[in-house]
């Protein structure tokens, strides 16, 4: 099922660590070539040379997702370094702490909805024609469903990850008929820096390691999945038994 992927142009932001490195190295190892994206260069270059010891190639893009302002001149730098997008994965993230909504400071509040709700949706905004040059890109932004007996002290990034949702279904209701597609994808818990921050008191060795997730990204992102358009779907319902790559 990865065959699909083979040569693709897929841009994945949070690839220094965690989730986002994990989904990297997978598509490295599907022979796509990742655009790699954030902050710190020397983590990027980690990023870099697993997505190459996988199989693929790795332009990496250190670039940092708060500024809203130099997201134009990065698309300008980008669009004459390469022809297209197929893939745009949103994995960029950062959370300082649990805080209940009665204590928490106007900054956090601020920050959380600005990497995890404006960055995705700016960033894709800025990229569309370059997505729009491919065949069928695929666009797919991380959430994280609070449940409801999980649903406290989250404040606005649980209230920008439920957003997520709403926001591939409307990307796609705004772009009907086009080949490119929008979801938004609930890996489940994994064991990343954003967890234990998150999760101070849980043992990380009962939670999955990033790289159990990355199938889900893959299907996403390939052409097995071209029917699923503006849905909101979870890692553990979809059937990506087929997916790792060879
Ligand atoms: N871990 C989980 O259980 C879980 C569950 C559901 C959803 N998620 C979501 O999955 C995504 C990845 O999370 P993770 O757990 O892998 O977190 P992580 O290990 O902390 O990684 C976060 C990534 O985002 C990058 N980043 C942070 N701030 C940035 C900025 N201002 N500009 C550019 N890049 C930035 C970091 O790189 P730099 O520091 O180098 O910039 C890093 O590569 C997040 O959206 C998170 O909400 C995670």
């Amino acid at each position: 099922m990865t065959e699909s992927l083979t040569n693709k142009i897929i841009m994945v932001t949070g690839a220094s660590q965690g989730l986002g490195k994990a989904v990297a190295i997978a598509l490295g190892a599907a022979k796509v070539n990742v655009v790699a994206i954030a902050r710190h260069p020397k983590n990027l270059a980690a990023t870099q040379d697993a997505v190459e010891a996988a199989g693929g190639r790795c332009l990496c893009v250190p670039f940092d997702l708060y500024d809203f302002d130099d997201y134009g001149k990065l698309f300008l730098a980008l669009k004459d370094q390469i022809p297209h997008l197929d893939g745009l994965v949103h994995c960029g993230g950062s959370f300082d702490r649990c805080t209940p909504l009665q204590y928490v400071k106007l900054d956090k509040f601020r920050e959380a909805l600005d990497i995890h709700l404006t960055a995705p949706n700016m960033l894709t905004q800025i990229m569309l024609p370059l997505l729009r040059r491919s065949e069928s890109a695929s666009i797919v932004f991380t959430s994280c469903d609070m449940l409801e007996e999980d649903q406290n002290n989250w404040h606005a990034y649980g209230f920008a990850k439920r957003a997520l949702g709403y926001a591939a279904a409307m990307w796609q209701g705004e772009h009907p008929d086009k080949p490119y597609r929008f979801n938004t994808l609930n890996p489940g818990r994994v064991r990343t820096d954003l967890f234990s921050r998150a999760f101070p008191g849980l043992m990380p060795d009962v939670v999955p390691l990033p790289e159990d997730a990355t199938d889900a990204f893959l299907f996403l992102l390939s052409d097995a999945s071209k029917e699923l358009r503006g849905q909101s779907l979870h890692a553990k319902d979809l059937n990506t038994g087929e997916n790792k790559p060879n």
